[in-house]
């Protein structure tokens, strides 16, 4: 076994798993839309279900996010992933992030956020409670929320998990670098 070595907590990166990337899409008290790439993203119950989300205060989503109480979890494939970063190019708050990135709105069914037609899942989301994380991390918050209505492409209503997941074909990150998902090594029954 290797010996283990002592790492500085600013090495994180070493330690995580690379995480799923999200595209969450807002509306503005204005009526202007928004799009951010999320990496802070988690379920914390399945049934029913509740998702967690870290943000920054300074970013649009969150401010839009407060206004609102709503939001939609979109899910993007690495076919996305050029216009996945420029959904984080940090544009002005009266600019439609869609447009910016050559992204489609198309209507939720229970949010008044915009659903992101190129993504294969939506989430819509209304917002239970929002803290700040600590004091020592200012300026975070953690946004818990319920999923109100969730949506899929037509064509991943798939049983088999390899293939669903295979044409979902998430996006994963870790600081500046991207990954896909890996291959399939086994379920739940193995001992
Ligand atoms: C892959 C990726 C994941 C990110 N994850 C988060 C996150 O979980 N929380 C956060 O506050 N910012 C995150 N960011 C940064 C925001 O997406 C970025 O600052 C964006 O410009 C915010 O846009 P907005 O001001 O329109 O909301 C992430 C950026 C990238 C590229």
């Amino acid at each position: 076994m290797a010996k283990k070595k002592e790492i500085d907590p600013k090495n994180y990166a070493l330690c995580f798993i690379p995480v799923p990337v999200y595209l969450i899409s807002t509306i503005s008290e204005d009526n202007i839309f928004n799009i951010a790439p999320y990496g802070m993203v988690m379920p914390v119950s399945y049934n029913p279900l509740i998702i967690s989300v870290g943000s920054a205060r300074n970013r649009d989503t969150y401010k839009n996010i407060v206004d609102t109480h709503e939001f939609v979890l979109n899910v993007p494939s690495t076919e996305l992933l050029r216009k996945v970063n420029r959904t984080a190019d940090p544009i002005p708050s009266e600019d439609d992030e869609f447009i910016h990135a050559g992204l489609t709105p198309i209507d939720s069914k229970t949010v008044k956020a915009p659903r992101i037609k190129e993504c294969s899942a939506h989430f819509e989301c209304k917002t239970i409670w929002i803290r700040e994380i600590s004091k020592e991390a200012k300026n975070r918050d953690i946004i818990i929320a319920k999923v109100v209505a969730l949506s899929l492409d037509k064509n991943l209503f798939l049983k088999n998990i390899c293939k669903q997941k295979g044409l979902m074909s998430p996006i994963y990150y870790e600081r500046d670098s991207y990954f896909t998902l890996g291959s399939y090594i086994g379920n739940r029954r193995m001992r």
